[in-house]
């Protein structure tokens, strides 16, 4: 079941995406101790991570950042420290400015030479974190998600082979149209999630946007209908502009 939000503006897809993180938050500890969450990349979320760690906003206060364990749905096949790092992005928003155990954040190694290796290492680092060798298929508490212009989804690209992996649960994507490596969370993994959350903004999501949720179903071509929760919740937390091409009754 896909719950689309439709706001105003980016600002109340923010805010509405804050109090989101922050009571699936509070009832992940108050249940369990822990909240795992998978961070997304790219550029929409980076305000989302800011507002959640700023110090004027009440959103931080609630939080139990040192229950938090942070993983990412995907990376850059570069080092920490570079400008187009997912990591790097979440660190300067947020995480080098809340109180998260460094031993809580889990990031892709993008500067590993071998992405296949670096995918490799995260499935063990996962299954470490989700409960060692007994593990099936690791259930993330919450996956912020983006989409991009075709389509995408962490880094699912149309056409690539990742879009067909039924058992990995991370893997290194070749995604032509970079001429690059990918580290990705796979749909399996994603689909296990007990909420995933995408942040849609602006005018050049319409179009995609309209043909993931009401589209013919074409993975191959729309890669973010292939995330589908299957015991778990999707919402779509999307701008005016982002939603024009909707359905009224949205
Ligand atoms: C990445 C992201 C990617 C992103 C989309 C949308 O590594 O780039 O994981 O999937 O979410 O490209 O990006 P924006 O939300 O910034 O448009």
């Amino acid at each position: 079941m896909q719950h689309i939000h439709i706001y105003s503006d980016a600002s109340a897809v923010e805010r509405a995406a804050a109090h989101m993180f922050v009571e699936h938050a509070r009832d992940a500890v108050e249940a369990r101790g822990v909240f795992t969450v998978a961070l997304a990349g790219g550029s929409t979320p980076r305000r989302l991570y800011a507002l959640l760690a700023d110090e004027g906003d009440s959103f931080r206060q609630q939080v139990a950042w040192d229950r938090i364990q942070f993983f990412w749905g995907d990376e850059r096949h570069v080092p920490p420290d570079h400008a187009d790092s997912n990591y790097r992005m979440a660190d300067e928003a947020m995480l080098s400015r809340v109180p998260v155990p460094p031993e809580n954040i889990h990031r892709m190694k993008g500067e590993n030479p071998d992405a296949q290796q670096a995918a490799d290492e995260y499935v063990e680092e996962l299954r470490e974190c989700f409960g060692g060798g007994g593990v099936k298929l690791p259930r993330l508490d919450f996956v912020l998600l983006g989409m991009g212009p075709d389509g995408h989804t962490a880094s699912l690209f149309p056409g690539s082979a990742a879009l067909h992996e039924q058992e990995k649960w991370v893997v290194a994507n070749w995604v032509e149209k970079f001429r690059t490596d990918r580290i990705t969370m796979t749909a399996p993994l994603l689909n296990n999630a007990a909420c995933v959350v995408f942040l849609v903004q602006g005018e050049e999501k319409a179009e995609p946007l309209q043909e993931v949720l009401y589209g013919a179903r074409n993975a191959e071509l729309y890669p973010s209908q292939l995330i589908q929760p299957l015991q778990g919740e999707c919402h779509w937390l999307v701008d005016r502009p982002a939603a024009k091409l909707l359905p009224a009754s949205e």
